[in-house]
């Protein structure tokens, strides 16, 4: 075991609300993690903050007529927030806009500079004369060339999914003012990855073959792709300063100082300390993140710190795939997502639930789905019925029959033993699992103590026994409670508000061990007082029990005699309409959507034009008579969709015209309106009616039909040609 460990969670932008794919990604799995390693009894700091520069973040600003410091001092609030609630207590939760993330951003790549490490490039790049700012690929917007979507972006059109260049854009236009970009020319700092090609290989390929298969195949593929230059200075006005000369109205590229900001979060954590966390190789450094991070922590920032020289590197990078939600991949913009913040509101103090779900269903291996009716029933169905209902049954009972006291083993029989030794293989199949990032699996193993206490209580069925043997009731529920608390221990780090509740009912503290949230190893034994009767996280006192992770499945935790509290719920049932309400939330944002596409297609559709027929002679033109006619009468043609019945003067004559109208006109619309005909048209019969001419209509792309009418009301059988 090393002698501390140093974890990180991928720090998010601060242009939107943390909503469950986060969650799910990078967030649940770091915070079980450091839960587990500190009740192991491991020195842990937990780092994160909001990464607060970026070309998104001056977009959004720039829309909604603010500063970019707006925008992340107003999501900066929310995200910290969101993690409070949701029990993710990072050591810090610092931001990349702080004083000491620039000067020890600054610091970083003036070393790097100073080192030689750079090479610089000079590119002409797409300029807006106007906003007098170079145009990254997604300020600027054109007509995509393949498919004519007039909102194209510098690199891609997300309507056909083609990948662009700027340059290939029709009508290009800057997004910031509307402007065609010209071209100009730039100079760019650059990290020559390709020079640490040879070394990656062998760090990551040979030394790191235990990574998780995603995480090393992305790496593999990458490094077998031979790696580039990367651009680590950008023309913008937000973010870092470049620190040296020549690189006026330059700033760092965001995925160059965001990783920096993990050091300087230290930084600012632990003034006086922050290097034996990234400096000493007793150190091991974990990385959570989501799978889109891969390249940038597993190759772009440890380079970064190969080339600065005295870091650690990355000890592992457990990422996660993605989450889509219901079926559909989850995006902030469109509205499809569950947010943290929504979620508080639907489901007050149900914050375990979710972190449960999430974790039960977490995307390890592949992409996954999360659902309202899984979210339901794994609540239902494991954390009720099995988890929840197994605590409570133990609890009352020992209220009923021992006066909330653990009564002695009087009459143990062998299947007790054998049930609490069945408990030890869980605890290592949940340190195994947890060991090695497989969450999922983890939270099975506890929830199997959960299930091996379910399955006792109800086979040995003690409200029966009671009825005739006190001293075998009193075994088992000894037995029963034990089990109750090792799952105070087993399930502090998935669900630890349930799991402080279960120990408040038990009135026993937790090792949780040490964090440094208050700066420099500040002790937080979760630890009840039973004088206060409610959970505090400060001071033992000496006569309490203090459960330990080392004693799960391995020891007598609740001494005969120890006094229980009240017996409360530790989690509700979730009703079938919460459920719904969620549902139809995203059915309402679906149709919307739906509805806003089909509108849109039929927007493109209706500008598609039909190439020109073949050509005709003057004469066979000469050869209709189109004449103006006015409706006398018009109804609908029994038992069809489409056809009218119009009656009209022609000014020649009186007569019968059925027409395929009906679709686009009822009868009413066309009484008494002047339309234009082809009078000279042989008649046809149709549905036994004899039509005389025909109705000349403009028809568009969609298929949508209006009849021509004269700019002004002429005399019937007017002429036309
Ligand atoms: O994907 C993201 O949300 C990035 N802001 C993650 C940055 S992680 C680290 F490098 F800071
Ligand atoms: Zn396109």
């Amino acid at each position: 075991m090393s002698k501390r460990t140093l974890v990180t969670c991928a720090l998010p932008y601060a242009n939107g609300p943390i909503h469950i794919g986060h969650l799910a990604g990078a967030y649940i799995p770091g915070d079980i993690y450091v839960r587990y390693l500190r009740m192991r009894g491991e020195d842990v700091v937990f780092i994160c903050g909001s990464d607060e520069h970026g070309v998104p973040i001056t977009i959004k600003a720039k829309n909604e007529g603010v500063t970019p410091q707006d925008v992340v001092d107003r999501y900066h609030k929310v995200m910290k927030d969101a993690f409070t609630e949701l029990g993710i207590n990072f050591d810090i939760y610092s931001r990349t806009s702080s004083e000491v993330h620039s000067e020890n951003a600054s610091e970083f790549f003036r070393k790097l500079y100073d080192q030689d490490d750079f090479i610089t490039q000079e590119s002409e790049q797409l300029y807006d004369p106007e906003a007098k700012m170079f145009l990254t690929d997604r300020l600027i917007e054109g007509t995509c060339p393949k498919c004519g979507n007039e909102h194209a972006y510098g690199d891609q059109c997300e309507k056909c999914g083609s990948t662009l260049s700027p340059e290939e854009l029709l009508n290009p236009r800057s997004k910031l003012s509307g402007a065609v970009p010209v071209k100009k020319k730039t100079k760019h700092w650059y990290l020559p990855l390709d020079r640490y090609e040879p070394w990656l290989r062998e760090w990551i390929l040979e030394q790191h073959k235990e990574w998780k298969t995603n995480v090393y195949g992305q790496c593999k593929s990458w490094l077998d792709g031979g790696l580039q230059p990367r651009a680590v200075t950008r023309d913008l006005d937000w973010g870092v300063p470049v620190p040296v000369d020549g690189a006026e109205g330059k700033v760092l590229y965001v995925w160059f100082d965001a990783p920096i900001g993990y050091i300087s979060n230290t930084k600012e954590l632990l003034p006086e300390t922050w290097e034996k966390w990234w400096k000493d190789p007793e150190t091991r450094l974990v990385h959570f993140i989501g799978k889109d991070n891969i390249v940038f922590h597993c190759i772009v920032f440890p380079s970064m710190l190969k080339a600065y020289g005295d870091y650690i590197l990355p000890d592992n990078v457990p990422s996660n795939e993605f989450l889509n939600l219901e079926g559909d991949k989850i995006s902030t913009s469109r509205g499809w997502a569950v947010w943290v913040d929504e979620y508080e509101k639907d489901f007050p103090g149900d914050q375990d639930v979710l972190r449960y779900v999430l974790t039960a269903n977490a995307p390890e291996t592949k992409d996954n789905d999360f659902t309202w009716k899984d979210f339901q029933q794994r609540n239902n169905s494991e954390l009720v019925a099995v988890f929840g209902n197994f605590v409570n049954r133990a609890v009352v009972l020992t209220h009923k029959y021992f006066g909330g006291r653990v009564p002695e083993n009087r009459k143990p029989l062998p299947v007790d033993a054998e049930t609490l030794a069945s408990i030890l293989p869980c605890r290592k199949a949940l340190e195994e699992n947890l060991d090695t990032f497989h969450f999922r699996e983890a939270l099975k193993e506890a929830m199997n103590i959960a299930r091996i206490g379910n399955k006792y209580i109800s086979d040995m069925e003690p409200w029966k026994v009671a009825k005739t043997d006190m001293d075998r009731t009193a075994s088992i529920l000894y037995t029963c409670l034990q089990i109750c608390a090792d799952l105070a221990i087993a399930f502090e780090p998935f669900t630890p508000f349930s799991a402080e509740k279960l120990r408040s009912i038990l009135r026993v503290g937790l090792d949780a061990g040490t964090d440094h949230r208050a700066g420099e190893g500040a002790p937080t034994v979760n630890f009840y007082r039973a004088d206060e009767g409610r959970a505090v996280h400060t001071v033992p006192a000496t006569e309490a029990i203090v459960l330990h992770w080392n004693q799960l499945g391995a020891a007598e935790l609740l001494p005969v005699g120890h006094e229980l509290g009240e017996a409360v719920l530790l989690f509700r049932k979730i009703e079938d309409a919460e459920i719904q309400q969620q549902t139809d939330r995203l059915a309402k944002i679906k149709a919307e959507r739906e509805a806003a596409a089909a509108a849109a297609a039929a927007a493109e559709a209706a500008k598609k034009i039909e190439p020109q027929k073949a050509e005709v002679t003057f004469d066979q033109f000469e050869a209709m008579d189109i004449r103006t006619a006015t409706v006398l009468a018009a109804e609908r043609v029994p038992k069809t969709d489409k056809l009218l019945k119009l009656t009209i003067d022609t000014g020649i004559d009186q007569r019968t015209i059925v027409s395929g109208i009906a679709e686009y006109y009822s009868p009413e619309d066309m009484l008494g309106k002047q339309i234009c005909i082809l009078a000279n048209l042989a008649p046809r019969v149709i549905r036994g009616i004899e039509s005389r001419g025909m109705i000349l209509m403009a028809r568009q792309g969609d298929g949508k039909m209006r009849f021509i009418t004269p700019q002004e009301v002429l005399a019937n059988g007017a002429t036309i040609g």
